[in-house]
């Protein structure tokens, strides 16, 4: 299988698996692990969820100044993995991340509960926090500085897309010669490619 399929072919496979996950998973199916590496290619990985996906890629939020917000500025290649264990299936994205735009980024930010938009402003995200306290006592410093009107977005809080180079669906099947997709970009749509297991 080496022929060409159009731009959305991935992502409308991702949209059918990710809509059963949807309905068989308990929690979070849209969390997903994203790897993030310093400019050296020394790697870190974490959970982040996603909250968008379209043609144009995949859209999750964050405090910039975290360790995955500097990794990202200093090297934007990264990598997600969505792992569904009530569906036996995989699929791993590979690409570039470019910064959402201030406008979804607000839209976004505003759509959360108050107390998660406060608790952005409150948390310095991976920095070291000398107590509990310390984090209740920004909660509340914040809360009453945004006691009226809208909470607004913080400058160091905002989303990142990854924009696909690389798709890969992986199925179980018996005795572990499993079903993998892989989708590599060009410049005329997406090439598939079986992979051995
Ligand atoms: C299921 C799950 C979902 C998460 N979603 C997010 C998220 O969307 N954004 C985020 O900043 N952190 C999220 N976290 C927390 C991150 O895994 C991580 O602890 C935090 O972002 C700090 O990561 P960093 O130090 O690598 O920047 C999530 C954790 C879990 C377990």
């Amino acid at each position: 299988m080496t022929d060409i399929t159009p731009f959305e072919a991935p992502f409308t496979r991702f949209a059918e698996w990710f809509a059963e996950a949807g309905q068989s998973e308990p929690n979070d199916p849209n969390a997903m692990a994203l790897a993030t590496a310093t400019p050296d290619g020394r790697p870190s990985v974490r959970m982040v969820l996603l909250k968008e996906m379209d043609s144009r890629g995949f859209v999750f939020y964050t405090n910039l100044e975290s360790l995955k917000g500097v990794q990202l500025s200093a090297n934007p290649h990264a990598a997600l993995c969505f792992h569904w264990k009530s569906l036996r299936r995989q699929v791993r994205v590979e690409g570039a991340v470019e910064p959402v735009s201030a406008e979804d980024s607000d839209a976004y930010f505003h759509s959360r509960p108050r107390l998660s938009r406060i608790g952005a402003w409150a948390s310095r995200q991976s920095r070291p926090l000398e107590s509990r306290f310390h984090l209740e006592k920004r909660v509340a410093e914040y809360t009453a500085r945004f006691a009226v009107g809208e909470v607004p977005r913080p400058d160091h809080w905002g989303g990142f897309r990854l924009v696909p180079e690389r798709f890969e669906f992986w199925e179980d099947r018996p005795f572990r010669l499993h079903d993998r997709i892989l989708y590599t970009r060009h410049d005329d749509g997406w090439r598939p490619q079986h992979l051995f297991p």
